[in-house]
């Protein structure tokens, strides 16, 4: 991490978890064991059908709320899709955009992750842009290649003055799930390398104040380690997120680094 330039964001996946009322439940709890020194910002982004429930129990606290999927489009027919119109006029904050999930089961290609990152910043949402790589594309030595075409087609069209509202979250897909954690030096020397495809495109100072998160199998025992290095400014956590003791064991250890 590094404060000085850049927000530190610890922020929850649920992932297709928990009802409302289970929503209602955790936050009550989570609020209840937040620290009280505000260090790094936290979110939780949650299932379409608790948005409403989490907006309403964290009204009041500083955690925000993120939702894990938008269409692109602003308003039509399209059966079944939520725009980022109608999530900020709820209060959504954030919006996760080309989770890795997405792509292999919804078929997310990188040309919609970039409509979704324009729709995200257009409706005043900040998106948080999944990149990573499969433990094959890792094996075959192409990981930064493909980190550098995730990256920048996702920021495809972004201008400078959207850049920092854009977080980057590298999540391998070999780590997520599978209790298997990147080292922090694995994760680090990607992270290094998204700020330099961000700095290629954006210029240095614009490229320092951007978060860049690691997710993958991030827990209460190996997030101080990960969030050490430099370059990594939080983590996005799936499986931790559901429990509220382990996500804020998260937000401690964020708080200590
Ligand atoms: P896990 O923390 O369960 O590995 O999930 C990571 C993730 O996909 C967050 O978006």
């Amino acid at each position: 991490m590094n404060r000085r330039y850049r927000k530190t964001i610890i922020a929850g996946n649920w992932k297709m978890n928990k009802t409302p009322s289970e929503t209602k439940a955790f936050a009550e709890e989570f609020k209840a064991l937040l620290p009280k020194t505000k260090w790094c910002d936290v979110v939780v982004c949650v299932p379409l059908v608790d948005v409403p429930a989490a907006v309403r129990a964290f009204k009041d606290s500083r955690v925000a709320v993120g939702a894990e999927n938008i269409f692109y489009e602003k308003s039509g027919a399209y059966t079944g899709e939520v725009s980022a119109e109608m999530l900020a006029d709820i209060d959504v904050r954030y919006v996760i955009v080309g989770h890795s999930e997405r792509r292999q089961y919804f078929g997310e290609t990188d040309i919609i992750v970039n409509k979704k990152v324009h729709a995200a910043l257009e409706a005043g949402l900040n998106p948080i842009i999944c990149v990573g790589e499969s433990l094959e594309q890792r094996e075959m030595g192409v990981t930064m290649e493909l980190i550098a075409l995730q990256v920048k087609s996702a920021l495809a069209g972004v201008p400078a003055e959207q850049i920092r509202r854009c977080v980057i979250a590298y999540e391998p897909i070999w780590a997520i799930g599978t209790g298997k954690t990147a080292t922090g030096e694995q994760a680090a020397e990607v992270c290094t390398f998204i700020r330099a495809t961000i700095r290629s495109l954006y210029g240095a100072r614009l490229a320092r104040g951007v978060t860049i998160q690691y997710g993958g199998s991030m827990n209460p025992e190996n997030a101080r380690e990960l969030l050490s290095h430099e370059d990594i400014d939080g983590g996005l956590i799936g499986g931790a997120s559901l429990k509220a003791d382990k996500l804020i064991a998260i937000v401690h250890a964020a708080n200590q680094g």
